[in-house]
């Protein structure tokens, strides 16, 4: 497949995330037999959601927030809601859907919140795994991909907001990522 000449190389072709996203689809909808409440992280979580709903074959509520760090002398992983859920989810079984989980800090932020609402479960979904950089210990129950230690973009993941309409998920060249 021809790449985005900023992408050194694809680590996933859209037919592979299409066949696990399906995978972990049928895995989710048999544990999840009444139907679940699926809640995405703006942005970078989109293209996923909106592929895993597709593959369910249960009820589906679908309700999304945004977070922000909080900058720039907070501690590093403290975070915020700026767009929190539109509906209350007390009593219902969901599952956070994160684009990828890195340091886990911003999982464990966003756990903390959420189980302060009284869902009946909460569990975490990812689309890819760094465990590598792991800082918090956080319980993520579905994931698509473990990663190797390098910044990825595509597939809703950004670097400075670009990137993210690629289909495929590809590491980006050094020399266009500067941390
Ligand atoms: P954490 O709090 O360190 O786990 O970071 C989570 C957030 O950092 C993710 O939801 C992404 O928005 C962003 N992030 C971390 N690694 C990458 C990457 O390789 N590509 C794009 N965004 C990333």
């Amino acid at each position: 497949m021809q790449s985005h000449p900023d992408i050194e190389r694809i680590l996933f072709t859209e037919e592979e995330i299409h066949a696990r996203v399906s995978e972990l689809a049928a895995q989710i909808s048999s544990a999840y037999a009444n139907g679940v409440t699926l809640i995405g992280v703006l942005k970078g979580s989109v293209f996923f959601l909106a592929d895993l709903a597709r593959a369910l074959k249960i009820h589906v509520r679908i309700d999304f927030l945004s977070v922000t760090p909080f900058l720039p002398a907070g501690e590093p992983g403290l975070v915020r809601i700026v767009k929190d859920l539109d509906s209350s989810i007390e009593g219902q079984d969901v599952l956070l859907v994160e684009d990828i989980v890195d340091t886990g800090l911003t999982l464990r932020y966003l756990l903390r919140a959420l189980n302060e609402r009284h869902p009946r479960s909460l569990q975490v979904c990812a689309l890819l795994d760094r465990s590598v950089r792991r800082l918090a210990d956080v319980p993520v129950l579905y994931r698509c991909f473990e990663i190797p230690d390098r910044f990825v973009v595509g597939y809703g993941l950004d670097y400075q907001q670009r990137y993210r309409h690629l289909p495929y998920l590809g590491i980006l060249k050094s020399e266009v990522f500067r941390p």
